[in-house]
């Protein structure tokens, strides 16, 4: 997979949501990197500069994917945070490699799998993204949904950048990533079993991973502090890189500690 390496120990992964790519992390990775932390900030498979799996549809595989890239660094021990699908994925690895994580921040993301209904709507997204080879139908449903009205009414320049992340991602990315979210487990369990520091984070106009469900995330972690970025939607890392970077330095910090 492609991947940006920055800074220093400890290492800090930075997973990326769906349909975007690690450009959604970059500017907090440059603020970790310089209060002195390695972030590794990797496309998961379909996306960004990383190609489609050729494997079944599932979160753990993207998880044993960026497993394989720790390896191929020599990064045994990390932290990993996960923004939305990106949680999804940092959740994966928690059930592949527990004693490896010595942190968990999950961002905007949800802890339970999907009602059937959201399941369905997920196989209808993957065959439209295939059938019609372009994105462009993603964009206009997700922008009000991914951003917050404020971010939307203010920031052009984060609107542009997301859409034209969306417009570049393949479609059969998209496809493949939409039916491995579709399979994924509830992790209430595996988190329930977390005992090393969390973050839960969330922007507080999440309409999709919405405050109430972020307060029920971080009640089942033991050692968990909560953060809710005013102003902000579900795209909180590129909404708000500054509050974003502030609360995973001091969770980070916790984990040095
Ligand atoms: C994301 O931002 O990664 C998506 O909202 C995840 C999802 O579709 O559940």
């Amino acid at each position: 997979m492609s991947i940006s390496d920055l800074g220093d120990q400890p290492n800090v992964v930075l997973l990326h949501a769906f349909p975007v790519n690690r450009g959604l992390w970059l500017p907090v990775a440059h603020q970790l990197g310089q209060a002195g932390f390695r972030a590794i900030v990797p496309d998961l498979p379909g996306f960004g500069e990383s190609p489609v799996s050729p494997r079944n549809p599932s979160v753990e595989v993207m998880a044993q994917a960026v497993l394989s890239d720790l390896d191929d660094l020599g990064v045994d021990r990390f932290c990993v945070a996960g923004l939305s699908m990106g949680g999804y994925v940092a959740m994966a690895m928690l059930r592949l490699a527990p004693d490896r994580i010595s942190g968990l921040a999950l961002v905007d993301t949800k802890m339970a799998a999907d009602a059937p209904a959201a399941r369905d709507n997920r196989y209808a997204v993957a065959d439209r993204a295939e059938a019609e080879g372009s994105l462009d139908f993603l964009v206009e449903a997700m922008i009000p949904n991914l951003l917050s009205p404020i971010t939307i009414a203010r920031r052009r320049d984060v609107v542009d950048t997301v859409s034209g992340w969306i417009r570049s991602t393949d479609p059969a990315g998209v496809a493949w990533a939409q039916r491995a979210m579709a399979t994924r487990p509830d992790s209430t369990e595996d988190l329930a079993g977390f005992t090393r520091p969390a973050l839960v984070l969330a922007g507080a106009d999440d309409t999709i991973s919405p405050p109430a469900e972020q307060r029920q995330i971080a009640a089942v972690m033991q050692d968990t502090e909560l953060v809710l970025v005013p102003d902000v939607g579900h795209l909180s890392a590129i909404e708000d890189p500054d509050a974003v970077a502030q609360a995973l330095i001091r969770w980070a910090g916790r984990v040095a500690d």
